[in-house]
């Protein structure tokens, strides 16, 4: 029997912050990190791209990892207004979000194009959080299992392992709206999703970690890190304020 995976707990700040409320932040998440002994999950800060290089600073030397929140397939050329994974490997980067719903839906990314992210993040050295979920009409029809299953094939490279993939199962009804699914709804989609990726990848990906995302707070968060096959969360509200983003790290810890 393989001891589960160690937490992840990922801030998403999507588009928000100046640059001195990102810096107001992660130096508070700093202070609360190096107060720790030792650190209860991994965490991960997901910032705008603007505060990348002053977050970094201010959170290297401590438990904090940075990531982005999109890439582009590329690692450099003609392409107005992207970032490539090796820029943000380059500035300190060592995860990014791909496939986020609110990219699948604002820029009509699609499954394959999700995929080609992730692997121009993990060609940069960078783990991709590969985001799956589905919509409310969806689950309503009682499709939701069959959507994050066919996202979840379509949308993680072969090759994929623990070590460098990370997915979350993010219900596009559940962001940012105060909702959550029920334990029970939770566990199916985590269950499935496992075995999904066992049958595909092998008996190492046991160990990759998924995240629940969608409405995490540090009201639900210790009856989420509960359920089996959730290793930790993709946190997007609650994760601009220290002390809403702190106590859920320490429910996953
Ligand atoms: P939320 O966002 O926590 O505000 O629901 C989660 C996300 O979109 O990653």
């Amino acid at each position: 029997m393989t001891s589960a995976p160690r937490p992840l707990v990922a801030g998403n700040w999507k588009m928000n912050g100046t640059l001195a409320g990102a810096a107001e932040l992660a130096s508070g998440l700093a202070k609360l990190a190096d107060a720790q002994s030792s650190s209860p999950c991994d965490i991960l800060v997901c910032t705008p791209a603007h505060v990348l290089v002053p977050v970094f600073d201010l959170i290297r030397g401590t438990s904090i990892s940075l990531g982005a929140q999109d890439c582009h397939v590329e690692a450099s050329g003609a392409h107005t207004g992207d970032l490539s994974a090796e820029m943000l490997q380059d500035v300190g980067c060592s995860y990014v979000i791909v496939g986020h719903s609110e990219r699948r839906t604002n820029h009509g990314e699609t499954d394959s194009q999700v995929c080609e992210k992730a692997v121009a993040a993990r060609r940069a050295g960078l783990i991709p959080v590969v985001c799956v979920g589905e919509t409310e009409a969806q689950r309503d029809a009682g499709e939701a299992l069959a959507i994050v299953g066919r996202q979840l094939a379509d949308s993680l490279p072969d090759g994929t392992t623990a070590s460098n993939t990370v997915v979350a199962y993010e219900p596009v009804w559940a962001i940012g709206t105060g909702r959550t699914p029920t334990s029970e709804e939770i566990a199916d989609v985590h269950d499935a999703m496992r075995s999904q990726i066992g049958e595909r990848f092998g008996a190492d990906s046991e160990q990759l970690r998924l995240l629940y995302g969608g409405s995490v707070n540090p009201g639900n968060a210790q009856e989420i890190m509960s359920i089996t096959n959730v290793d930790g969360g993709l946190v997007g509200g609650a994760s601009l304020k220290a002390e809403t983003f702190w106590p859920i790290v320490e429910a996953f810890g």
